[in-house]
């Protein structure tokens, strides 16, 4: 049985009284991974943060569901102990903070519980394993120095010391190397399971190779124009996004 974990019903947003995303439906069931494609400008990144409720954003219709409950007006906090979870890249150093600290603090606002330190640290250390990362990773300061595959650890490890029952990233650098290609590749397919649910935003037909998407969706103008499986991707490498532009004006 299909059980669904995200559904987007027809959603409006405007930032600054920029109507962006006009009419978007999505439905994300347990255990499917989706890729979101579209140029730039599309709304993709807008559509991410609507779901996890950024307050920069302004939701003018529709509505969100998750696990049948409706989300629309939560907090993004709220919506984080629910099970959501969207990479942050931050993109400034932070000398002080290690990639260990910032995961501690994530772990205890998504929980909001205090943490259990040896069993958040072994934990940490499994996972680090798993990934095949070196341990010396977590005691790093946070984006000191770090190069585009060492940020990418980050979010990968980010969302699996997070665990959450839907993880969005959004590959908002589309200038990843082979590495750190292989690093969000290999960890998405490490993390997924029949139960939770992966939706990547991602230029990057390499990272699709390994990762196997269920659906792969295109984003034009605030709206989802076309649906299909992996291999619309070819599609798209092959003609780009204009011939899309024509669905979304008869639409
Ligand atoms: N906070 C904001 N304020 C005003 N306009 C915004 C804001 N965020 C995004 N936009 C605009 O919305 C459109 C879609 O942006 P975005 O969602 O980032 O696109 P994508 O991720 O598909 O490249 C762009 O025209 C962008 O300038
Ligand atoms: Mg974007």
């Amino acid at each position: 049985m299909m059980k669904k974990l995200l559904e987007i019903k027809d959603i409006y947003a405007e930032a600054e009284g920029n109507e962006i995303l006009k009419g978007l439906s999505l439905t994300v069931n347990k255990g499917e991974v989706h890729v979101i494609m579209g140029p730039n400008g599309a709304g993709k990144s807008t559509l991410v943060n609507v779901v996890m409720g950024h307050p920069k954003y302004k939701v003018t219709g529709g509505d969100i569901y998750f696990e049948g409950e409706k989300i629309t007006d939560l907090k993004t906090d709220e919506r984080a102990r629910k099970g959501l979870f969207l990479s942050f890249q931050s993109p400034e150093e932070v000398p002080g903070i290690t990639v260990e600290g910032l995961l501690r603090s994530a772990r205890s606002a998504a929980t909001g519980k205090p943490l259990k330190l040896m069993a958040f640290r072994k934990e940490l250390k499994e996972k680090l394993e798993l990934l095949q990362f070196d341990e010396s990773y977590a005691t790093r300061y946070l984006n000191v120095g770090f190069s585009g595959g060492e940020k990418k650890k980050n979010e990968i490890i980010q969302m699996m010391m997070l665990n959450p029952k839907l993880a969005i990233l959004d590959e908002t650098d589309s200038g990843l190397d082979v590495d750190a290609v292989k690093i969000v590749s290999s960890g998405v397919n490490k993390f997924k399971n029949p139960e939770n649910a992966v939706l990547i935003i991602t230029h990057n037909t390499k990272i699709l190779e390994d990762l196997k998407p269920d659906f792969v969706h295109i984003v034009l103008d605030g709206k989802i124009v076309k649906t299909g499986d992996a291999s619309l991707v070819e599609e798209v490498n092959k003609y780009g996004f204009a011939e899309f532009k024509d669905i979304a004006i008869n639409s």
